[in-house]
């Protein structure tokens, strides 16, 4: 439970909020690359944290971002041209450089203060795992910045990737929320009572470990701290008197990954962007540090699997809130929990039906929540600490984002750590060797 302060403080990143000072502090995306597919290509709109700004890739292929409202009398430069290296508003004619600075204002007499005093609001980008960063934070222009955080799939050549972003109709902070409780797959994502463990086409794991997950609602669940956030471990009995593990991580401030991968399999990933208070994009990646994957794995997330959800052009999810997921009633009694069909379009459901912002002044936590309120300490604690002046240091570690999760198997009594020890070679999943590929290179 938080009390309405902290439920405010957690949830608003506009650019005067306490988590939005935090937010911008980190670099977020703010569109996929292929969305700027062509040098002085059409503009794009884009909407982060309660702004709305403009992105182009400019004749040399950079990605320009800057304020959507001219300063001359607020025309949108959506409209604009993108030409020789500028943004040029068509209202009349003033155009800015990738910094914002103005190259040209046609109706301004020669010799004005204008030419000195006007600035477009422009934020600096990077390219980074085929996904636009953008740095939002204050002087981006007038010194060093950090480095984008570099996430394992970024660092893979582009064939082992796959990424992509859906709509989010809810606040940010619970939609995270409900990749860091890993204990929900034993209900959300199963099949209807009485179904066998099989039944769901959809659920990313073998029938053992879905009976597994679906026997044991109550995973013990442990949590270890690292320099960028912290990794929670699940446990639940499997057979003999084994136990079954699932790790998530969680990166500062709105990262995390999926916790079912298995050595060899492909991981699966997600950064937060709140578009504003009641919307967000989910950037979702899959990557695979062993192989390229392959042309049908590429097809399948596509159409959406597993936690990528089926999206239309503009990324928004075909079974949405507006048409209440197409849930199938006559399925939800017979066949899977929920009537609704793919693991992603299932959390979508649930996390939007928490109410646009949950009301976390309401609740009843459980054991299991153990991950939601860490996450939750961790966000405030930087969004508060940064309030008193305390810059966050996160944003300095790129390299600490190489992070790995998955499943494991263990005897009864192993700890949390020995676990991720075994699996990965680091106590919390930090990447330590350099993968095969990279290696050949
Ligand atoms: S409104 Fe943009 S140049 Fe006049
Ligand atoms: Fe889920």
């Amino acid at each position: 439970m938080l009390t309405a302060a902290d439920n405010e403080l957690l949830t608003r990143t506009g650019a005067q909020t306490p988590m939005g000072q935090y937010f911008r502090r980190f670099w977020q995306p703010v569109a996929l690359s292929r969305e700027l597919a062509e040098n002085d290509g059409a503009p794009l709109r884009v909407n982060i944290m309660g702004e709305n700004l403009v992105a182009f890739r400019n004749s040399e292929g950079v990605v320009g971002l800057t304020d959507s409202r001219c300063p001359h009398r607020g025309a949108n430069l959506y409209f604009g041209r993108n030409e020789n290296c500028a943004i040029r508003c068509v209202f009349h004619g003033w155009k800015f450089d990738l910094q914002g600075r103005p190259l040209e204002l046609p109706n301004v007499p020669p010799g004005s203060a204008y030419h000195q005093t006007i600035r477009l609001k422009a934020y600096p980008t990077r390219e980074y795992g085929d996904i636009v960063w953008a740095y939002m934070g204050p002087d981006p222009w007038d010194r060093a910045l950090p480095e984008v955080p570099e996430l394992e799939f970024g660092t893979l050549p582009a064939s082992h990737r796959y990424v992509t972003k859906k709509l989010q109709e809810c606040n940010w902070a619970q939609s995270i929320e409900g990749a860091l409780d890993t204990s929900h797959f034993s209900f959300l994502h199963m099949p209807a009572t009485g179904v066998p463990s099989n039944a769901n086409p959809d659920a990313p794991a073998d029938e053992k470990r879905l009976r597994w997950i679906r026997d044991d609602p109550l995973p013990r669940f442990s949590i270890l701290e690292h320099e960028v956030g912290f990794v929670v471990g699940g446990a639940r009995r499997a057979e003999g008197d084994s136990r079954y593990w699932r790790s998530a991580q969680f990166a500062l401030p709105a990262h995390s990954t999926t916790p079912s991968t298995l050595p060899g399999e492909t991981h699966f990933g997600y950064t937060w962007v709140p578009i504003d208070d009641v919307n967000c994009w989910i950037y979702t990646y899959a990557w695979n540090p062993d192989r390229p994957l392959s042309d049908e794995e590429i097809h399948k997330f596509k159409g959406g699997h597993g936690v990528i959800a089926e999206v239309d052009e503009k990324f928004i999810p075909i079974r949405n809130r507006s048409n209440e997921y197409l849930i199938d009633r006559e399925h939800q009694k017979h066949i899977s929990y929920t009537g609704v069909r793919g693991v992603a379009e299932q959390d979508a459901m649930i996390q939007d039906s928490q109410g646009r912002i949950a009301d976390r002044t309401q609740e009843h936590l459980s054991p299991s929540d153990a991950a939601v309120v860490r996450f939750r300490r961790a966000v405030l604690a930087g969004a508060k600490a940064l309030a008193t002046g305390i810059e966050p240091q996160a944003p300095l570690r790129h390299a600490a984002y190489r992070l790995r999760s998955g499943s494991w198997f263990a005897a009864e009594g192993v700890s949390f750590e020995q676990v991720m020890l075994e699996r990965f070679g680091d106590p919390v999943g930090r990447i330590t060797a350099t993968p095969a590929v990279l290696a050949a290179q």
